[in-house]
């Protein structure tokens, strides 16, 4: 790979928690490359690391030690207030729960993100509006997240997370409290959105069926990634075979 082509270097990361007396080493030396305009998707099982490990990329969280270089900036050499604003501007993050604000319309909801990165009121509203009719929720702008389908907002959550045009949208296991048809929108919205823009997407999931969609997956596991080879790839979509000899 070419200097170029990385848009997230990540070296050697470490990430240690403590509770007390106790330590809980969850990541042990994750070294990455992520390419720009590539979906990249862990999978592994809960607990083994996969958040936390999307929150630090996502400069939600700080490591205990290693580097992430981000367009060849190290995120965590940045102050507190640099670092809130490499956040707004150039990361969207859609989670597993949709964490809108249930005072708030859909369309509020969407537009504070741009206002909080001090885009201008009229044209913070403006985008909101844009975003939203792209992710098909045009009729339902007005509507409070309790009024919405768990689809719909985790839809409201996709337009808030690109509405500063971010170039990186992290999901972490966005369609995880969605069944398996209204997941499948979900996920081929945000599919189709990061094909229409060439975002780079990194995301988290237990379900094997979307995983296998990443141009590349990695599985976490005691604390690193590795990726996983094309007869696992395979053996992850059982669909693949039974098509393959359906077809034959
Ligand atoms: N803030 C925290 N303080 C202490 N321990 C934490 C904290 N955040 C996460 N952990 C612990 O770190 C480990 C990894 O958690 P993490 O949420 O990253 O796992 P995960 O792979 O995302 O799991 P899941 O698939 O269930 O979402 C867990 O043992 C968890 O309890
Ligand atoms: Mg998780």
């Amino acid at each position: 790979m070419s200097e170029g082509d990385a848009i997230i270097r990540v070296i050697d990361l470490h990430k240690k928690f403590f509770d007390g007396a106790n330590e809980l080493h969850v990541l042990k030396g994750i070294s990455v490359e992520v390419r720009r305009g590539e979906m990249v998707c862990v999978v592994g099982p809960s607990g083994v690391g996969k958040s936390t490990f999307l929150h630090i990329l996502g400069a939600l969280e700080r490591p205990s030690s290693g580097t992430v270089l981000f367009d060849g900036r190290d995120l965590f050499q940045m102050s507190d207030d640099e670092l809130a604003e490499f956040r707004s501007r150039r990361i969207g993050f859609v989670f597993q729960f949709h964490y809108l604000l249930p005072e708030f319309t859909a369309l509020e909801n969407v537009a504070l993100g741009a206002l909080i990165a001090g885009v201008p009121r009229d044209e913070a509203f403006s985008r909101a509006e844009e975003m939203l009719k792209r992710v098909g929720l045009k009729e339902r702008m007005d509507h409070k997240p309790s009024q919405l389908s768990g689809g719909e907002r985790q839809r409201v959550a996709v337009a808030r997370a690109l509405i500063n045009d971010p170039d990186v949208l992290i999901a972490d296991e966005p369609t995880g409290n969605l069944d398996k048809r209204t997941g499948e929108t979900v996920f081929r919205l945000i599919w189709e959105l990061k094909e229409a823009t060439g975002k780079t997407l990194i995301l988290a999931t237990h379900d094997p069926s979307l995983a296998v969609r990443g141009d590349r997956i990695f599985r976490m596991i005691d604390g690193k990634i590795e990726p996983l080879s094309q007869e696992e790839i395979d053996a992850y979509l059982p669909q693949r075979e039974v098509r393959s000899k359906g077809g034959g």
